[in-house]
């Protein structure tokens, strides 16, 4: 009997607020276990999100430009209900370290409640990626740190425009 993945719908869910480039890692790993791959943003206005949800998908969208089986989306309400109604039989989600798991359990525990027919899968961060998060991303960059490297270009190229450096004298 031959196993064939490229029939696997999976949904990398998240806020992606803003995309870092520990979920770039993912895409790649990911998109390569399954046939298709979409990538979808969290419509979570209610959280004040630093770029709204369209801005996300553009920064995603340039992010994974050529990656032909990978595509960009947005949902709202129950994760669990939006991958079904996608097809989808996977939900990739990555784990950083130890302090991730619980509340990545939790989620993949109640998804499966409602979803029994949909598996949460798992990939453990590269280990250059295991420090970084969205949240810290946007501290640094807030305060005028430097995070290039740590996210896409054209994720650095909107912080910048959205926290512009002080010019001399201010
Ligand atoms: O990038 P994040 O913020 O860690 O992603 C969290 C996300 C989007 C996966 C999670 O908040 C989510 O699935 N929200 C949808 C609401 C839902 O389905 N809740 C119940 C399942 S636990």
């Amino acid at each position: 009997m031959s196993l064939s993945t490229d029939s696997v719908v999976a949904i990398y869910p998240g806020s992606f607020d803003p995309l870092t480039n520990g979920h770039l890692d993912l895409i790649h790993r990911g998109r390569g276990l399954v046939g298709k791959l979409i990538v979808s943003v969290l419509n979570n206005e209610a959280k004040q999100p630093l770029f709204n949800v369209e801005e996300r998908m553009d920064m995603l969208r340039e992010a994974v430009a050529g990656m032909e089986n990978v595509e960009i989306d947005t949902f709202d309400g129950l994760l669990a209900e939006y991958a079904a109604s996608r097809g989808a039989s996977v939900i990739l989600r990555g784990i950083r370290a130890i302090s991730d798991y619980e509340y990545e359990l939790q989620m993949a525990l109640m998804n499966r409640r409602l979803r029994p027919d949909i598996e949460t899968m798992f990939l453990l961060a590269g280990e250059g990626n295991s420090f970084l998060s969205s949240r810290l991303v946007k501290e640094v960059a807030r305060l005028g740190g430097n995070v290039s490297g740590l996210v896409p270009a054209a994720v650095e190229r909107r912080l910048a425009a959205r926290f512009p450096m002080p010019g001399p004298g201010k």
